[in-house]
């Protein structure tokens, strides 16, 4: 039986003495399927590190500190100050993988969840983790890892050394037609502490993949370059703006390009990582298209932004939700009616978007702290509702959309509905989403998120080409959703209720954005045209002041020359103004001179004050005036 062999060799564990031999096993799964785990379903080294914090956070830890041996890679740890693996929980990830204790009465054995409520940690911390592969993610990074781990209270430290197979269903199948499937070798020993309060646990990476080192060092960009480079000296080689440098591959204690990074030695790790997202901000400005991240850092780096978006950590500059007014961004209300509209929401200054509307996604003061570093920078989500870029804005600041829906889903079956879905968001509108890569919308499921930014915002069908482009948009989860995401936990499963509900909602709250967008925009294009016309009115008077002047020398305040009366036919009224004096110019019923009359009367005025119109009779005033009116036209359509 499967289940024995676990508390077999968790008791095996126990009776080997501290310090002593080594019990050799065999990595299980119960599954077929669930062998191909430890292969690997990721594809990109960020994944996995993913993996191996949000494992952390679900341990209670407060800290995640991960080291490697950049710019060479051959190794990378990532120590937790977490409540360590418990020897019974140990036994579980050797013999149970894809058996996850978490959310599940079990894990409270194994010290992996409460009591009161098994879908959060010891401390309280909505679980992450739910199907048992996370950690089994290093296999993409490594055949060869070790767990060293220790919880609070206990005399001893355990190592585990793992050696990961390369699954192939023939060779099991023919050697072991209905075995457990074995998937690696596993030694596991005590060693003795003495820090006897201490707990948390390091998972040491050795001997990365060669395609691993590969990728971090960045190595086919730089080959690429220095290949266009021989070819073509006079070409303009585009690197990232920033990276670690390039090493000899074949001689890595050999540096061939210094490091450019955007921090100095000197800097705190908060402020390294601020430097590199202002770095990041800036290049955006200074450059007329909007680049993605590949074309402003290396992969290492870029690994780093990757590892801030989806981790649970705070904001760079606060919660999106404590924005507070300060007059620039416009807070609109989205409506959870059909065809309802988003209604604008006035704050105060310096009052929250939380205060005014009740959110409950947790401040960043209000979650557990959580800090995650990588060789010296420390995490923080790079996400901000100010605007970070000098870009032109004609809507003077950003907007900000906010929702919440909570669907009733009792209509549904019990089976169909996937328990329920409970969900915050936030449209965010700005002329340019800097970088590129946060267009779209992302979802953040008990604080993680392994997708990033979709930027088809859930396969949104209508064609908003250059709206789209400019929002970003995040969707905290509270409740479910968890069933509707793959096991790589990279991409959902579009079938799944939980991801059609969001999903039409958000698209429900896009076309609210849409349609308020719209509408300001078409009320500052307004504006701005009348403006434009005042100012036109504005110079125009001054050319016919100057006219005036020299022609009379007269004020125009002075009211020394005729007024101007356009009229649509000549009938009495028009008779009349023109016995008191007016210059009547008919322009009939065409809709063409509504667009030169100004320009018009400034010419008649001109004209007027010459005297060029005196003594013309009113047929051949006509004449003239309407061949100035046709050189207007014929100008205005040039
Ligand atoms: N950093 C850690 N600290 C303590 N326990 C851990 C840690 N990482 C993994 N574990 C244990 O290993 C188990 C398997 O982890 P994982 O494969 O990521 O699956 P899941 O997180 O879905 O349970 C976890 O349930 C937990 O018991
Ligand atoms: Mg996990």
């Amino acid at each position: 039986m499967i289940e024995d062999s676990a508390l077999v060799l968790a008791r095996e564990i126990l009776a080997a003495p501290i310090g002593g031999a080594r019990i050799e096993t065999k990595l299980t799964t119960d599954q077929q399927v669930l062998a191909r785990v430890t292969d690997g379903i990721y594809r990109q080294p960020a994944s996995a590190i993913r993996e191996l914090i949000t494992n952390a956070y679900d341990a209670d830890a407060t800290s995640v500190v991960i080291q490697t041996d950049s710019p060479r890679f051959n190794q990378i740890r990532i120590r937790d100050d977490g409540n360590g693996f418990t020897t019974e929980s140990l036994a579980s990830l050797v013999h149970h993988i894809g058996g996850s204790p978490k959310r599940s009465i079990d894990g409270v054995a194994l010290g992996v969840t409460q009591k009161e409520d098994p879908s959060r940690s010891p401390g309280g911390r909505k679980l992450i983790g739910k199907s048992g592969i996370g950690l089994f993610a290093v296999s993409q990074l490594t055949r060869h890892f070790q767990i060293i781990t220790k919880t609070k209270g206990q005399d001893f430290r355990m190592v585990a050394d793992v050696i990961l197979h390369t699954h192939s269903e023939d060779e099991v199948r023919k050697e072991r037609p209905r075995a457990e499937y074995e998937t690696g070798d596993v030694e596991i020993w005590r060693v003795p502490a003495i820090d006897i309060e201490s707990h948390g646990t390091d998972i040491v990476l050795l001997d990365l993949l060669p395609k691993i080192k590969e990728n971090l060092r960045s190595e086919e960009e730089w080959a690429r370059a220095e290949f266009i480079r021989r070819e073509d000296p006079e070409r303009a080689v585009t690197l990232p703006n920033f990276h670690i440098g390039r090493i000899d591959v074949k001689n890595p204690e050999t540096i061939l390009i210094a490091p450019r990074v955007p921090w100095a030695q000197q800097d705190s790790s908060p402020v390294r990582f601020r430097k590199l997202v202002d770095a990041v901000v800036s290049e955006a400005e200074s450059t007329e298209r909007n680049p993605t991240l590949e074309k402003s850092l290396d992969n290492y780096l870029r690994m780093i932004w990757t590892l801030s978006l989806s981790a649970p950590l705070e904001y760079i500059d606060g919660h999106p939700f404590d924005t507070a007014q300060d007059g620039t961004a416009r807070v609109y209300r989205l409506s959870n009616e059909r065809g309802g509209q988003a209604e604008e929401v006035v704050l105060k200054t310096g009052e929250k978007i939380r205060d005014k509307i009740s959110l409950t996604s947790p401040s960043d003061t209000g979650r557990s702290k959580f800090t995650v570093f990588i060789d010296d920078v420390q995490l923080s989500r790079p996400l901000r509702i100010r605007p970070v870029t000098e870009v032109e804005n004609p809507l003077g600041g950003p907007l900000i959309f906010v929702g919440s829906y909570t669907p009733d889903l009792s209509k549904f079956a019990k089976e169909l509905r996937g328990g329920s879905l409970s969900f915050e968001a936030y449209i965010l509108w700005t002329p340019k989403i800097v970088p590129k890569d946060h267009i779209g919308s992302l979802i953040r499921i008990h604080e993680a998120s392994g997708a990033l930014f979709d930027e088809t915002f859930m396969k949104y069908q209508v064609a908003e080409l250059t709206r789209l482009k400019q929002i970003s948009v995040e969707i905290f989860v509270h409740e479910g959703m968890d069933a509707a995401l793959n096991i790589d936990r990279e991409s959902f499963n579009f079938a799944h209720p939980h991801y059609q509900i969001v999903a039409e909602w958000l698209h429900q709250a896009i076309r609210q954005f849409t349609n308020r967008h719209k509408a300001l925009l078409k009320e500052v294009r307004k504006e701005q045209k009348t403006a434009a016309v005042l100012a036109g009115a504005a110079s125009l008077n001054n050319i016919i002041a100057k006219a005036a002047f020299s022609a009379k020398n007269l004020n125009v305040s002075d009211g020394e020359y005729s007024p101007v009366k356009f009229v649509k036919e000549f009938n009495g009224a028009a008779v009349k103004e023109q016995k008191a004096g007016a210059v009547v110019f008919n322009i009939g019923s065409e809709k063409q001179f509504d667009r030169i009359l100004p320009q018009l009367e400034a010419m008649i005025k001109i004209l007027d004050a010459f005297g060029l119109l005196e003594g013309l009779s009113y047929k051949q005033q006509q004449h003239l005036l309407g061949s100035v009116a046709d050189v207007l036209l014929y100008m205005k359509s040039e």
